[in-house]
């Protein structure tokens, strides 16, 4: 009769734990989630090496911000591939267009909707 008892609360108690686990893994799967869409278009601007010159989260940095310049997609992309002022032209095996997209959308993420307005085209 004791060991019952004993091999009841057991399985409660791992019931709890696998409740808890899964509850862990849903809130830890939300936050990532999260974290997710930032974190590309941050990482994409780092691995571009954009953040050097422009600051990490490209409000600035030994060149200015980036955030809110209010320009287009084929307006960046112009200025990125043809350089401007002491930025060096950045071409296609430097930087390709489907991470510059990735990028742009970051910068616009929180500034504006206009990315959404407009819609991102890779030719101007
Ligand atoms: C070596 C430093 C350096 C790097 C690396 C760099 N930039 Fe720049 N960038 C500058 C400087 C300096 C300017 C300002 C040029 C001027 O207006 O005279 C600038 C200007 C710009 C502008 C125009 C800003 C505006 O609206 O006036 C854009 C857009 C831009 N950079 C995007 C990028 C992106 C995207 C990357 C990564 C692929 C990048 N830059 C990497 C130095 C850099």
């Amino acid at each position: 009769m004791p060991r019952h008892s004993r091999s009841r609360r057991s399985r409660s108690v791992t019931t709890l734990a696998t409740a808890s686990f899964v509850a862990l893994i849903l809130l830890g799967a939300g936050v990532a989630g999260r974290q997710d869409d930032g974190n590309r278009g941050r990482q994409a601007f780092d691995d571009a090496g954009c953040a050097t010159c422009h600051g990490p989260s490209a409000k600035g940095g030994t060149a200015p911000k980036l955030v809110g310049t209010g320009r287009t997609y084929p307006d960046f992309l112009r200025v990125v591939r043809e350089g401007i002022g002491e930025m060096e032209a950045q071409s296609e095996s430097d930087v390709p267009d489907e991470q510059l997209t990735i990028i742009y959308e970051w910068l616009g993420q929180s500034t504006s909707t206009r990315i959404a307005s407009e819609g991102v085209t890779h030719t101007p």
